[in-house]
């Protein structure tokens, strides 16, 4: 009867559409913090996390909710990421609950991750309660939207509560359902220990901190656990809850959500996923859905001062303390120097791992545009699987190439159905199909190549349908597609850190776009720059940067003092993310720009 008065849920929602919001209210409405203590979106703590408002990593809190009837019940409520790239973490999260709360946006109704995330709650059969939110704006359409529900994905709205988490509207009826419709958990206390390690911290002082479901069985301080995916053994020196400040408690038992710490060291050796049990009475076997993070998207990494390549590699080996899907190795590039190969779950993860170093470790980085893994079948039979475009094999040398493939999902108001496959088109997407969510939205599906869709796909779906696309992926696989290396030559040498894959039928037309988006990011030096493209030996397209006027600056003299200033600003500025290549100075920008050419 412990059991039966635990309710352990996560919130699933598209992005914005008040996951965190709903969170802090209910956290307040249960009294967990008092109101000095509540500081608004607790549950998402990285300062980078707050300022890009979007929740990274998955962490847990545990409500204490006096019924009406005076009964109390704890609540854990496990957040999730809201990102493709975490979309594991997503599913190890939903695997350590029972039920889930589907936050719909009132005025915008489905979108892409709402649809991900509750088809994944429901592969994991939790139980959904859909909550409208946002019935405080005056364009919210609950009636309608509570129908949406009910036709495309199926879920009884007939009692949905309909809620303002902003203003704290209808948080009681949520408080009801979690305890009326969530099953309570069930798992033998006695059995052998099978506990899920669905998120993980490193810790300076207590080592790496376990965030746990137990399944069955008890753990406590003291016990040896071994780790069933790593195989590794360790001793409990600490169990606790989240209060949400971490509070030890003598044991967590089946039903329970918590943490544990074991001295364990890194991370990486307490995978998310991963199953604790007993080192002395093993379970039979591990918890399902075991799987480690495999990286998606490899970039270079090189500090625009050489004389910190130390400084970063320290940097690297840090932030892998706590990020199990961060990789690295030592990588030269003859452009760039000394760096580093990472490798990423997505473009957002990337993204995430460049601005700490800037700005926790104060480093300047020039990154390589990004690439997926390319598998490389060579006539001699061996495989190889290419994460740097550089180290492509002579053409000779291939049999066939393959490249990973998404299936993607679009929804967007009919009206920009024409935009949105001519852009999936134009990114080599194969249509599969349409259907309607309304009259006036529809959802299309895509498969396309992965590499067409990390880097600026999701802003150019944005612009084209004035932001009311929505975009969800996953992978399905490697496809044969007929690819070239694409060489950018720099003042006649080739830059390795420029190449590029492109398919063969695009080759020209992306060697021309990119030599013309070069001219425009390459600043005007003393000399001519000319810039070129080439497959193999073949030249395919040329432009010139033209000479500098030595005049620029004194033109300004004694006229306009500001402007001059403002050119000397923007030249310093400028200067910051600089790669000198031979004698040609390149802007980071031009990295990047390789892959945003349409
Ligand atoms: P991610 O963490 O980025 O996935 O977003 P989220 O789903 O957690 O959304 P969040 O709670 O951050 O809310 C997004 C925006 O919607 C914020 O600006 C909120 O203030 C606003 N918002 C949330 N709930 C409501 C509501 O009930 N009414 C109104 N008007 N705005 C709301």
């Amino acid at each position: 009867d412990r059991q039966k008065k635990i309710r352990n849920f996560c919130i699933i929602a598209h992005i914005d559409h008040g996951k965190s919001t709903l969170a802090d209210r209910l956290i307040e409405k249960t009294g967990t913090l008092t109101q000095r203590e509540m500081e608004d979106q607790v549950l998402d703590t990285m300062e980078l996390e707050k300022e890009r408002g979007i929740t990274i990593k998955a962490q847990a809190i545990r409500l204490v909710h006096t019924t009406e009837g005076g009964e109390e019940y704890i609540l854990n409520l496990i957040d999730t990421p809201g990102h493709v790239d975490f979309n594991y973490e997503v599913s190890r999260s939903l695997a350590a609950c029972e039920g889930a709360l589907l936050v719909v946006d009132a005025t915008q109704g489905i979108q892409a991750q709402t649809l991900a995330n509750c088809y994944l709650a429901l592969e994991h059969d939790l139980e959904i309660i859909p909550v409208i939110n946002k019935i405080d704006l005056p364009s919210a359409r609950p009636d309608e939207i509570k129908k949406e529900i009910e036709d495309v994905i199926g879920l009884d709205c007939s009692d949905a509560p309909l809620i303002s988490a902003k203003v704290g509207l209808g948080i009681d009826d949520v408080l009801k359902a979690i305890v009326e419709k969530i099953p309570c958990p069930e798992g033998d206390e006695d059995a052998p220990l099978r506990a899920l390690i669905f998120d993980s911290y490193y810790d300076s002082y207590k080592g790496v901190i376990c965030y746990i479901r137990v399944k069955e069985g008890t753990i406590k301080k003291g016990m040896k656990i071994k780790l069933m995916a790593s195989k590794k053994e360790y001793e409990v020196t600490e169990v606790g809850i989240f209060r949400p400040q971490y509070m030890e408690v003598p044991e967590l038992k089946a039903g329970d959500v918590g943490y544990v710490c074991a001295s364990i060291k890194n991370v990486r050796d307490a995978r998310v996923g991963d199953t604790i049990t007993e080192a002395e009475r093993e379970a039979k076997e591990p918890l399902p859905g075991y799987r480690p993070a495999i990286p998606m998207v490899f970039s270079g990494f090189y500090p625009t001062d050489s004389a910190k390549y130390e400084e970063l590699k320290e940097a690297l080996e840090k932030l892998q303390l706590n990020d199990a899907a961060l990789i690295f190795e030592p990588e030269t590039s003859v452009a760039l120097g000394f760096g580093f190969r990472c490798g990423f779950l997505g473009l957002l993860h990337m993204e995430i791992v460049q601005e700490r170093l800037e700005r926790e470790y104060n480093l300047d980085i020039v990154t390589t545009a990004p690439s997926v893994i390319y598998r490389i079948t060579k006539t001699d039979g061996e495989v190889i699987e290419l994460t740097n475009p550089t180290n492509m094999p002579s053409p000779t040398e291939i049999e066939f190439m393959e490249e990973p493939y998404v299936k993607a999902t679009i929804i967007t108001p009919s009206e920009y159905v024409g935009a949105v496959m001519d852009l999936c088109q134009n990114k080599r997407g194969i249509f599969k199909n349409m259907e309607y969510i309304e009259t006036t939205r529809v959802m299309l599906h895509y498969e396309m190549p992965l590499n067409e869709i990390i880097y600026d796909f999701f802003d150019a779906l944005k612009s084209r349908t004035k932001g009311y696309a929505s975009l969800d992926y996953e992978l399905i696989g490697y496809k044969e597609s007929d690819l070239v290396k694409l060489d950018i030559l720099l003042n006649g040498d080739p830059v390795d850190a420029l190449s590029q894959i492109v398919p063969k039928e695009r080759a020209y037309q992306r060697g021309r776009a990119i030599c013309e988006k070069l001219k425009e990011i390459i600043p005007r030096q003393l000399f001519e720059i000319p810039i070129q493209a080439a497959i193999g030996s073949k030249i395919i397209a040329r432009e010139t940067v033209k000479a500098l006027r030595k005049d620029v600056l004194a033109k300004c003299y004694g006229g306009d003092i500001t402007r001059k200033k403002k050119l000397l600003e923007k030249q310093k500025e400028g200067k910051k993310r600089m790669k000198q290549i031979g004698t040609v100075e390149v802007p980071q920008e031009a990295f990047m720009a390789v892959l945003k050419v349409e």
